[in-house]
C-alpha cells in the first residue's frame, strides 16, 4: 500500500450551478478541497458585486452542516461592467477575480465580450489593485476550426491584450494545446494557468472514436494525443505556473445526452484520485502537491491550506458512483477508462 500526504487542495476552476444541481454537487468539491474559484456563467451571470455576494450566500446555506468550504467568487467580465464596483468587491474582500468569456464560446457566454476597448478601463482597473483576470481562451469566429480556436487566441487576442496590460495578472484558464502550454510558461510571473483532470486523461479519440461519447465533450474540447502529452509534463513538472482547475462542469444526462449536447465533464468526486494516479503513471507523485495545494494559492496570493489530504493507493478499485442523483436529474461522473485504485482516505 502506498500512501501520499498533501495539503489540502483547492479547485481554481469550478461550476457549482444554482438551485438542486447546485445542492446535489457542492458536497462532493466540498469533500475534498478547502477553496474554490466559482464559475459565475448562471442564467443570468453573476455581474455585479450585489450578485456575487446573493450567489455566494445560496452556496453556504447548501452546504451540509459540518462541511467547510470557502467559495473565491468571480465575476463576470461584460462590456457594461463597472470599475467602481469591481474595485469596491475586490478591496471588501468578497471578489476574487474576473472572468473573461469571448462571446459565444461556450456554456452561457453570450453575454461576453465582443469589443475589447470596451473593457479596457476594468482591465487597468484590475491591473493597479492586483486583481487576477480569468480567461476563456478561445477565439468563437466560426471560420477558426474549432480545434485550433485555441491556439489562434492566443495570437490574436491574450497575448496583444496583455501587450497592452504588462501589469494584468492572468490566468490561462484549462489549457488544451501545447501551444497554450508553451506560452504560459514564457509568460513571466504575471501569468499562470489552470489545467482540467480531463485533459491529463483523454484525447479527442474519446469523444469520436467508436461512436459519440457525449460525457467527453467538453470545452475547449480535448486535441490530439501530443497536446495531451505537453498537458501531463507541464502539469506534472512542478512548475508553479500550472495549477488544478477541474472545471468539473455538471450537465444533467437529458442535456448531454442529446441531438445538441452540453459541454462539460464532472470531475470533482474523483479528481484527487485520477490526478493520484497520472502523477504516479509520470514518476511525478512529488509534484502532485505543487499542482493541486501550492501553485495556485502562490499566484492568488494566498497561504495554502493548514489542513492535509491523504491519498492511499490500495488493491481494489475505488468504488465511487458512475452517476450521481441530484433533484435535478441524474449527473455522469467522469470515466477515466482505466481502473481507479488511489482513494481519498
Ligand atoms: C462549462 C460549463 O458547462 O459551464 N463547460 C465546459 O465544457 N467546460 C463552461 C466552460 O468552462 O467553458
Ligand atoms: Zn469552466
Amino acid at each position: 500500500m502506498t500512501t501520499l500526504t498533501i495539503k489540502r487542495p483547492d479547485d481554481w476552476h469550478l461550476h457549482l450551478r444554482d438551485g438542486d444541481m447546485l445542492k446535489g454537487v457542492l458536497p462532493y468539491s466540498a469533500k475534498d478541497f478547502a477553496r474554490a474559484i466559482i464559475m459565475p456563467n448562471l442564467v443570468p451571470p453573476v455581474v455585479t458585486t450585489s450578485d456575487a455576494k446573493a450567489y455566494r450566500e445560496r452556496i453556504m446555506s447548501a452546504l451540509p452542516e459540518g462541511m467547510s468550504f470557502e467559495p473565491l467568487m468571480v465575476l463576470y467580465l461584460t462590456e457594461d461592467t463597472d470599475p467602481a464596483d469591481v474595485e469596491a468587491g475586490f478591496k471588501s474582500g468578497l471578489i476574487t477575480s474576473l472572468k473573461l468569456y469571448p462571446a459565444g464560446a461556450t456554456t452561457n457566454s453570450q453575454s461576453g465580450v465582443r469589443d475589447f476597448d470596451k473593457v479596457q478601463g476594468v482591465l487597468e482597473k484590475m491591473a493597479e489593485i492586483g486583481m487576477p483576470l480569468c480567461m476563456h481562451g478561445e477565439v468563437t469566429d466560426g471560420d477558426i476550426d474549432i480545434f485550433d480556436r485555441e491556439a489562434v487566441f492566443i495570437d490574436r487576442v491574450l497575448d496583444p491584450l496583455r501587450k497592452r496590460n504588462p501589469e494584468l495578472r492572468v490566468v490561462m484558464e484549462h489549457l488544451t494545446t501545447k501551444q497554450g502550454v508553451d506560452y504560459a510558461r514564457s509568460g513571466g510571473d504575471n501569468l499562470g494557468a489552470t489545467i482540467t483532470t480531463h485533459h491529463l486523461i483523454i484525447n479527442r479519440n474519446a469523444i469520436l472514436a467508436g461512436g459519440i461519447k457525449p460525457h467527453y465533450y467538453c470545452l475547449p474540447v480535448a486535441k490530439r494525443e501530443e497536446h495531451r502529452l505537453a498537458l501531463r509534463e507541464a502539469a506534472t513538472s512542478g512548475d508553479p505556473t500550472f495549477f488544478i482547475g477541474t472545471d468539473s462542469a455538471p450537465h444533467t444526462d437529458e442535456l448531454k445526452e442529446h441531438a445538441c449536447g452540453c459541454a462539460g465533464c464532472f470531475t470533482a468526486i474523483n479528481t484527487m484520485s485520477l490526478l493520484a494516479h497520472v502523477f504516479e503513471e509520470e514518476g511525478k507523485l512529488e509534484n502532485l502537491e505543487a499542482f493541486a495545494s501550492l501553485n495556485g494559492p502562490q499566484f492568488y496570493g494566498l497561504e495554502p491550506n493548514n489542513e492535509t489530504m491523504t491519498l492511499v493507493k490500495q488493491d481494489a478499485v475505488v468504488d465511487y458512483p458512475a452517476k450521481i442523483e441530484t433533484v435535478a436529474g441524474p449527473v455522469t461522473v467522469f470515466d477515466p477508462m482505466f481502473d481507479v485504485k488511489w482513494a481519498v482516505q
